[in-house]
């Protein structure tokens, strides 16, 4: 029998994304991009089982340096992160894997909690799992949600560090980014710090390789959408008739993911009981991928209400981690 005082850790996962409404925002969302000029999506719908499967494997590769280089700064700083904010809670935004908060666990007192939030349901599960089994006196708290509409739900109590890693806010445009930010600083209480991981800006060569690998990972995870729409959309995309193309826009600092119509086409989605055409080398942009530099970081952030405290980059000066607080 165990001692009747033994703390026994918990697991609650809270699941605010109703099918129906997702289905909906889906539905939306795909006429209004696929009827735009430019054709555009937004890149959460990359992130099905499939997708996330893949964006796991592309963070192996060796041109995809983000992942590895955001980790090395962890491994390196998740004590002074921890020692800056002391916190009792750790919330991460688009948790995916939860790989690289273990750095962040290891370095954090227990008796702790952490709240997982991302749109893809069994890989929260998943990782929610993985980590109560590791850490003794961890409560996990997960929230399957969207950033546009369910970051209210993340619990308020507690000292909390609250982290975007991976470069996520990148995949915001601008416009997005701010309001994000800003969704993000009027959760936060006093006393609670923000981590934010950024990709930073660099020789375009190797940050089209990183979206373009030599093993088709990253084509293989752009594709996957049109896989994704045939199935939740009755849509009829072949996808042998489009490719994947990573382009650096240098007047938006961005990384765009597109996938480029090899031929004059016709494509019925019958769940919106709607026909697009796409001629040959049309683009439909699945994503982008915003590089920063350490000043913009600050600047949006200051524009947000917060204040940098600390930051760190990696040895080659490619990834950069930012600690803030409510200015
Ligand atoms: N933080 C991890 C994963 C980054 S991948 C890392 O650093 O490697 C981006 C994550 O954001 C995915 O897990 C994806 O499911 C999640 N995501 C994408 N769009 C989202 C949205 N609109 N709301 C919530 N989560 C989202
Ligand atoms: C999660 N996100 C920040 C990744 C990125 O680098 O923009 C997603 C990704 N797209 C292609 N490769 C990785």
């Amino acid at each position: 029998m165990s001692h009747p005082l033994r703390r026994l850790h918990m697991m609650r996962i809270e699941v605010f994304l109703d099918e129906a409404a997702a289905a909906v925002a889906l539905r939306n969302e795909v006429v209004r991009g696929l009827t735009s000029s430019p054709k555009a999506l937004s890149p959460t719908w990359l992130y099905d089982e499939r997708g996330c499967e893949l964006y796991d494997d592309i963070t192996r590769l060796n041109e995809y340096y983000p992942f590895r280089a955001e980790r090395s700064i962890l491994a390196a700083h998740a004590k002074d992160v921890i020692s800056a904010s002391e916190p009792n809670v750790l919330v991460e935004l688009g948790s995916g894997t939860s790989e690289k908060t273990r750095f962040l666990l290891d370095a954090m007192p227990m008796p702790a909690t952490y709240v997982p939030f991302d749109v893809a349901e069994s890989t929260l599960r998943d990782a929610a799992e993985a980590l109560m089994n590791e850490y003794p006196g961890l409560d996990v708290h997960g929230i399957v949600g969207d950033f546009g509409h369910d970051i209210v739900h993340i619990p308020r109590e507690g000292r909390r560090l609250i982290a975007l890693l991976g470069s996520t806010i990148g995949n915001f445009t601008p416009d997005e980014r701010a309001q994000m930010l800003r969704t993000v600083r009027e959760t936060m209480n006093p006393g609670d710090a923000f981590l934010l991981g950024t990709d930073l800006q660099k020789d375009r060569g190797r940050l089209v390789a990183a979206y373009d690998d030599s093993l088709g990972v990253t084509a293989a995870f752009n594709l996957n959408v049109l896989v994704r729409l045939n199935r939740d959309l009755g849509a009829n995309f072949d996808v042998e008739r489009f490719r994947h193309r990573a382009v650096y826009d240098e007047a938006h600092n961005w990384i765009e993911m597109q996938l480029v119509s090899l031929f004059d086409q016709r494509v019925r989605v019958d769940g919106l009981d709607l026909e697009v055409g796409f001629t040959e080398g049309e683009v439909l942009r699945t994503e982008i991928s915003a590089k920063f530099t350490p000043s913009a970081v600050n600047h949006e952030l200051a524009a947000a209400d917060m204040r940098v405290t600390d930051r760190w980059t990696d040895d080659a000066g490619d990834f950069l981690l930012t600690i803030a607080e409510v200015a």
